[in-house]
Parts: structure tokens; C-alpha cells; sequence
């Protein structure tokens, strides 16, 4: 199985990049190298607080502070490692920020890929996975979303340059035989999370008291799915291996839920643990709010090929997910609010 294999996670200060490598140092007996460039698109020291766990837990994680947009580094540091597995989750990612940044997204999802792309033609290993996104669907109105289904009109360049990275992936198996597995992620959430994303920008705004913009007046859906689903299947799919020499999984939770209902598992988890009153009202800090250019209303993920070719299925409910997160964020951040 995985015993013994040296394997290169990108983006592993990152919140799915983070719980993989612990995942798989928990018990797998495997060598991790871990590469990420620290970049501040979100609080440096929540990556380094994560990259400190894992140094501190365990002796066979080594650390590359790396651009993967640098090429020569990146070709070095696959000549010197020999790699068996490699997972690329580094990337810029964030529907709104590629907006703003769009050269960000160029740099690491394009430039940065295409580099791994490069090392793994030069030095080949026995399987290259590498994140996707539920963002190349679209506003696709046929639900579930099905890696079946045609993905050409992406709404955001974040969304574009995942659905590129796709297809570098293929033209890549097919020209050199690297076996590679692209992941589309729904909506991740979970402890150590990331803070630009809504369930966390809410917790914080909710514990200072502040109102939350709720987009599309709440009439969005989201396939929340919570991190160690996520970790679950691709640690799955790293096991068992690759079944064709270029393929696809969506990893989402299969059952979309409602903004608003979200919310008031959040509110819930966070009374409870104590963070916000028993009395506290929601409604009064909701604003309910237009649609924002880049979104889409709802994701909805079929998971039908990711359960028969791994056995795999998320199955996390939003009331366990979010009460971990709740604790988790007690712990790091203490009763106090952060800005
Ligand atoms: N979290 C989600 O809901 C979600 C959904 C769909 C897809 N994804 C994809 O999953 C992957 C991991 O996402 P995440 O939520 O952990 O994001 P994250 O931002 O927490 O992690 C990405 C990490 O990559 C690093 N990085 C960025 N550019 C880099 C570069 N050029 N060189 C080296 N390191 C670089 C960042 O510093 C960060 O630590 C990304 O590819 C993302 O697009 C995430």
C-alpha cells in the first residue's frame, strides 16, 4: 500500500494540504515532503501554526519553503527526492479574490501546475493527484454535477484555471503515461480552516457582533464538505493507486444544503460551545444581500464513480462537522473575537 513511499504534498500548510499530512503521518509510514511558499492571500500564521504541528509530531515530515511557480527549484527539488506520489494542492485559491488578483491565479494554478507537470514528465512517479474544484460546473443547471457533464463555461478565472489544469493533466498522461487524478473539492469546511471562506468570515463577524452579508438572499446551495472527507478519499485514492492513466472524482458530500440552514447549524455549534449567548438572535445580524459576480447558486456533487472505483462516499453531517470546527476555533482563538 503506501508503506514507505516518499511522497510530495504541495501546499501543505494549507488547510486540506495540512490535515493530509497529518492524516497520513498518523499512521501510514510514509515520508512527506511538504512544499509550500507561505504566500499572506489569508493570516501567515495560521500556515505556520499548522506547519509547526507538524514538524513538532512527526520526524518523518521534511519542509521546502517553495514557489511551484519557480521551475528550476521545483525540477531540483524532484531530481534530489525521487518521489513515488506526488498530491498538488497548492494553488491561489478563492472565487472572489480572482476578481481582484487575477495574476495570483496564473502564477500558481497555471505556471505552478504546469511545472509540476514538467518534473513529473522528467522524473516520473507512480501517480500524480491533483486538486480540482466544483467551480468548473458553473452555473450547470442539471444537478448532481457529474464529472460526465460538459464544464466549458466557467464563471470565474479561478474556475478556468482548475478546468486548464484538467486538461494539462490529460495532454500530459497521454503524451508522457503519467497517471494522473484530478479531484474536484466541493465547498471544504472544517477546524483549521480557512479564513476567506463564508463559514469562517461569519464566525468572526458573528463573535463581533457584526452583521453577515448573506448572498443571493440566501437562496444558495452549498455541497459542504467537511475536511477529513476529503483527506479520507484521496488518502483512498493514493492507496489503491490510479485505475486509468488520466481520470476524474468530484469528492463532495452529495447532499446540498441551504445557505441559511447552514447559518443556523453555525449559530447552533457556536452557543454551544460557549462562543456566542443562548439568547443570540440571527436574525438580527443577517443582510441579506444580491448575488456576487463569479458565484453560483448551487453546488451539488455526484459521487457515483468516486464509490465504485474507491468504495468511498463523504458522510460527515453539518452538525458534526461544525461543532468541530466551533471547538477547534475556541481552542486556537480562545472566547476572544479576532478581526
Ligand atoms: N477549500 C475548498 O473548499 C476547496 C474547494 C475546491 C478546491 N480546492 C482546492 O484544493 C486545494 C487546497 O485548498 P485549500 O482550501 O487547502 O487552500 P489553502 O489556500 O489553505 O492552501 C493552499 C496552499 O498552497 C500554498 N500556495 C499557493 N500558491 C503557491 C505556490 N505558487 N507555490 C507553493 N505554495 C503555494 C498556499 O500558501 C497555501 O498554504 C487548492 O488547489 C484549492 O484550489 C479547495
Amino acid at each position: 500500500m503506501l508503506k514507505k513511499k516518499k511522497i510530495l504534498i504541495t501546499g501543505s500548510c494549507g488547510f486540506i494540504g495540512y490535515h493530509l499530512c497529518k492524516k497520513l503521518l498518523g499512521g501510514c509510514d510514509v515520508a512527506i515532503t511538504g512544499v509550500d511558499n507561505m504566500n499572506d492571500y489569508y493570516e501567515v500564521s495560521l500556515k505556520e501554526a499548522r506547519l509547526k504541528e507538524l514538524e513538532d509530531l512527526h520526524k518523518d515530515f521534511s519542509f521546502v519553503r517553495m514557489d511551484i511557480a519557480e521551475k528550476d527549484k521545483v525540477e531540483e527539488l524532484f531530481a534530489e527526492n525521487g518521489f513515488d506520489l506526488v498530491v498538488n494542492l497548492a494553488a491561489q485559491a478563492g472565487v472572489r479574490y480572482s476578481l481582484e488578483n487575477p495574476d495570483a491565479y496564473i502564477q500558481a494554478n497555471i505556471l505552478g501546475f504546469y511545472n509540476i507537470l514538467e518534473a513529473v514528465r522528467n522524473h516520473p512517479v507512480e501517480h500524480l493527484v491533483y486538486a480540482s474544484s466544483s467551480s468548473v460546473y458553473g452555473n450547470n443547471s442539471k444537478v448532481p454535477f457529474s464529472t460526465e457533464d460538459k464544464v466549458d463555461e466557467p464563471v470565474s478565472l479561478y474556475a478556468a484555471t482548475k478546468k486548464a489544469d484538467e486538461l494539462f493533466a490529460y495532454s500530459y498522461s497521454q503524451l508522457y503515461g503519467i497517471p494522473a487524478t484530478g479531484l474536484r473539492f466541493f465547498t471544504v469546511y472544517g477546524p483549521y480552516g480557512r479564513p476567506d471562506m463564508a463559514y469562517f468570515s461569519f464566525t468572526r463577524k458573528l463573535l463581533n457582533g457584526e452583521k453577515i452579508r448573506i448572498f443571493n438572499y440566501g437562496n444558495c446551495e452549498r455541497d459542504f464538505t467537511y475536511v477529513d472527507d476529503i483527506v479520507e478519499g484521496i488518502v483512498k485514492i493514493l492507496e489503491k493507486g490510479p485505475l486509468a492513466p488520466y481520470s476524474i472524482y468530484n469528492i463532495g458530500n452529495n447532499h446540498p444544503e441551504n445557505l441559511m440552514r447552514f447559518v443556523g447549524i453555525l449559530k447552533d455549534a457556536l452557543v454551544s460551545e460557549g462562543l456566542l449567548p443562548e439568547d443570540y438572535l440571527l436574525e438580527d445580524h443577517l443582510e441579506l444581500t444580491e448575488m456576487q459576480k463569479g458565484d453560483v447558486v448551487t453546488t451539488f456533487a455526484d459521487v457515483s464513480a468516486l464509490v465504485r472505483d474507491y468504495d468511498f462516499k463523504p458522510d460527515t453531517s453539518l452538525e458534526d462537522g461544525l461543532k468541530h470546527f466551533a471547538q477547534w476555533y475556541k481552542e486556537y482563538y480562545g472566547n476572544g473575537s479576532v478581526s
